[in-house]
């Protein structure tokens, strides 16, 4: 499972792996996560098909001895795989790229040292190409709190800006407290 969307967006999500529905439905991203993240887009002022949707691992890490679960990806898994997100970046040449989660940032940038939560918010490099690290979806589904939200929310104002697209004020104060 490559990605989705289109190849021509100046926006790119890069996510761990897909999990059972993404295995089923062979898209990234279509489960419980993925509807928020396509909600996340959404707000940002895209619709899910004009950006581009991929993953560091192209198939469902496997989990021998499991009925369920979606273990993170073997780092040789990720180097496995690493040869087709380049292809789809010399294909897609985004602008920024939204790193989904501790996982994504590791598979693009390596081992950094700093956690997902030091990390977020501020931008990084990918052969060139500027990254947003933010938290995964899966995590703010687990995380209801609103400065939770309110944090990726910051880092897609970010993302925005960098791109030069307009923020309505309504956008800018989402998710802060009333
Ligand atoms: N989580 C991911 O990281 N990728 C998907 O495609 C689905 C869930
Ligand atoms: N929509 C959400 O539900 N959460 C976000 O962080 C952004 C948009």
């Amino acid at each position: 499972m490559f990605g989705v969307g289109d190849v021509d967006s100046p926006l790119m999500f890069v996510g761990e792996a897909p999990g059972a529905d993404e295995d089923e439905q062979g898209e990234p991203f279509v489960g419980k996560a993925g509807q928020l993240l396509t909600r996340i887009i959404q707000t940002m002022g895209f619709r899910r098909d004009t950006v581009y949707i991929a993953n560091i691992l192209k198939c469902r890490p496997d989990t021998p001895g499991q009925t369920m679960g979606n273990r993170k990806p073997a780092p040789e898994e990720m180097q496995t795989c690493l040869p087709y997100l380049l292809a789809q970046l010399d294909i897609i040449e985004p602008k920024v790229i939204v790193a989904l989660g501790a996982t994504a940032v590791e598979g693009l940038l390596g081992k950094t040292g700093d956690g997902i939560t030091k990390l977020r918010g501020r931008w990084q490099q990918f052969r060139g190409v500027p990254v947003m690290p933010t938290y995964h979806p899966a995590y703010l589904l687990r995380n209801e709190a609103l400065s939770e939200k309110r944090k990726v929310w910051e880092d897609m104002l970010l993302v925005l800006e960098k791109l030069g697209r307009p923020i309505k004020e309504k956008q800018r104060n989402y998710f802060l407290k009333a």
